[in-house]
């Protein structure tokens, strides 16, 4: 019989996990955690560590890991329900007593499930021994599948068996089977017939593992049967919470970092043919919140894989829009289009397991980088369609839940909203920058460029555009080789590109030896960014405003040496200083 969560939760809120751990193992405070002689093993040096926060125990030596009540089933070998009652008891709760509603529940769901059972594995068995599957098995045989996997999915073959279906109505009441949605009364035959006769069948299985629906496959496609009928919804299948395959995918996150999601069950099937098995399916209904949340709870980064085609695109945009809204930090969602008339199944039928690989860590774009450049596709330049574009991006990121999420899709959107309008970007920014709600990485920026000083600012877009049109160092070499930088990276970074554009090789600085984050630096703060990006063919504006910037920057160390020499005279009052100033006061005029 199943608890309800609540009392549950309120046994572990009331019982912390080094309590009822120290009832039978030692324990030393450590930090924030407890360690002590693992229970699972015997050991000289500690290897077990309770946390409190994080309501678990950890055994690294044996990894026994799990909360207060696999402790004590796992110490003491009892049942989930004897746990449940001891701790309860520990904690100074009342047993407790099951209603008679749950307890109708519980009895319809042991029937249920065990029907689904009997169900499943009755025509899996037909599928491999029935001398009348032998076109579905054909079939299966044709889209590439093994007997690894029809065994593994324990795939079935409705070969519509009258006999099993009377056992299972003089085993069962009529109620329980109709709950299970297998059979359905027809009408006009006055009495139950099979769903999914004749149809191929696949197991849809709970978390647990236990199959609580089937979706069946018709073997030739034919315009008067759906291709696919699955399962209705039934006391024990909600479309919205189910993902198909999840059982064995979930116990892969241990090791696995991501999970990929897709339309269908042969595309589960066949990624796991090609040994990826981290894949689910949310079976042709629209991705829910809730699928969203529970491959969280397992994966940190979830990919969305559905099929190349214009219904898989607008699938994925509708999955991005609704799971956005769940997006937490730490995790990650993100999007893999195939090429055109591909589904996840046949390109990795194709290509195999490590291009499959390879192709989806080149190619995956981020949710909010997803959405951005569909609306930005959809849009033309007339300020209205703009004015839409940008109120649509608005809206999308304020349905996001967590606040930090929020505030960086909103400022990712708004920063390349700003690339669009490189005339009021500056008083934009400004503006943006000076509200009391401004965003606090936006904050941040605005911080950190007030903290550069002027010079810092022209070093940065003097660099830019080197690193953007390497092509024009090696036209401009005198213009640019004497330029004198002052910050100690700046210079780095400069004498960096002056060494490799003197090898005559280079075409795209961007990817060769330097230090990224100098490189980075420079992307992030050089305000002439749009500007270059806006006339980045106009060879002739950008060495303009180079040669401006080497003004300036020249301009700029004159000053300095100026300001060191007025303050050495100020001191030595010496005709050498001064003459020297004099001198580079003329330079500063002639500049
Ligand atoms: P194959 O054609 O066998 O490769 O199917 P698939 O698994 O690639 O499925 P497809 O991409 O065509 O559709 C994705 C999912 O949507 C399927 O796995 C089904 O769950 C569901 N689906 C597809 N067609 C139908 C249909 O006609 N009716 C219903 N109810 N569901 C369907
Ligand atoms: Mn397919």
């Amino acid at each position: 019989m199943k608890y309800p969560k609540e009392y549950l939760e309120e046994i572990k809120t009331r019982l912390k996990v080094s309590t009822v751990v120290s009832k039978t193992v030692n324990l030393k405070k450590r930090g924030k955690e407890y360690v002590g002689l693992s229970p699972f093993k015997t050991e000289k040096t500690p290897s077990f560590t309770v946390n409190d926060e994080k309501e678990f125990y950890h055994c690294f030596s044996t990894a026994e890991h799990g909360n207060i009540f696999d402790f004590v089933m796992k110490t003491q070998n009892l049942k989930f329900g004897e746990a449940v009652k001891s701790l309860a008891n520990l904690a100074g709760m009342r047993p407790y007593t099951f209603s008679k509603e749950d307890e109708i529940r519980e009895e319809k769901w042991k029937n249920y499930k065990s029907i689904f059972n009997k169900y499943v594995d009755h025509y899996h068995d037909q599928l491999l021994k029935n001398p009348i599957s032998t076109e579905a098995k054909e079939y299966l045989k044709k889209r590439g599948l093994t007997l690894e996997e029809v065994k593994k999915f324990k795939i079935g073959f409705e070969t519509n068996d009258l006999n099993f279906q009377e056992n299972i109505f003089n085993e069962f009441e009529e109620n329980q089977i109709k709950d299970t949605g297998l059979f359905y009364f027809d009408d006009n035959k006055k009495k139950y017939v099979s769903r999914f006769r004749d149809r191929v069948l696949f197991p849809i299985k709970n978390i647990s593992g236990d199959p609580i629906a089937v979706g069946g496959r018709i073997l030739k496609e034919s315009k008067y049967f759906a291709k696919y009928i699955n399962s209705p919804e039934t006391p024990f299948f909600k479309k919205g919470s189910n993902l198909f395959n999840l059982d064995f995918a979930r116990k892969l996150s241990n090791n696995l970092n991501n999970i990929f999601l897709v339309e269908g069950y042969m595309d589960v099937i066949g990624l796991n043919k090609n040994k990826i098995d981290n894949v689910v399916a949310n079976l042709g209904t629209s991705l829910t919140t809730r699928q969203i949340l529970t491959l969280n709870q397992f994966f940190h980064e979830i990919v969305i894989c559905f099929d190349g085609d214009e219904s898989g695109y607008k699938a994925a945009l509708r999955a991005a829009e609704n799971s956005i809204i769940e997006l937490k930090p730490e995790k990650k969602i993100s999007f893999l289009f195939l090429p055109d008339k591909h589904d996840p199944d046949s390109f990795v039928n194709k290509n195999g397991k490590d291009f499959f690989l390879q192709f989806t860590k080149n190619n995956s774009v981020s949710i909010h980088k997803f959405i951005f450049e569909h609306y930005f596709k959809k849009m033309d330049d007339s300020p209205s369609s703009r004015a839409v574009f940008e109120k649509r991006l608005r809206s999308i990121s304020s349905t996001i839940k967590d606040e930090f999420i929020r505030k960086y899709v909103l400022e990712y959107f708004l920063e390349k909203i700003s690339e669009l309008t490189p005339n009021i970007n500056l008083k934009y920014k400004k503006a943006f920058s000076k509200s009391p709600k401004s965003l606090k990485s936006t904050q941040n920026y605005y911080n950190e460029t007030k903290s550069f000083k002027a010079v810092d600012i022209k070093e940065f877009s003097f660099l830019y555009i080197l690193l953007k049109k390497p092509k024009l160092i090696k036209e401009n070499f005198n213009i640019i080789e004497n330029v004198k930088l002052f910050s100690n990276e700046n210079k780095l970074l400069f004498s960096e590109i002056l060494n490799q554009s003197k090898n005559f090789k280079i075409t795209d600085i961007e990817y060769i030896n330097i230090d990224h984050n100098l490189i980075e630096r420079v992307n992030k703060y050089a305000s002439i960014k749009h500007i270059i990006t806006k006339n980045f063919n106009d060879d002739e504006k950008i060495i303009e405003i180079l040669s401006e910037l080497v003004r300036d920057l020249k301009n700029y160390e004159l000053e300095i040496r100026i300001e060191e020499l007025e303050s050495r005279f100020s001191k030595d009052l010496s005709e050498v200083t001064f003459n020297e100033l004099k001198e580079l006061k003329k330079l500063q005029k002639i500049n």
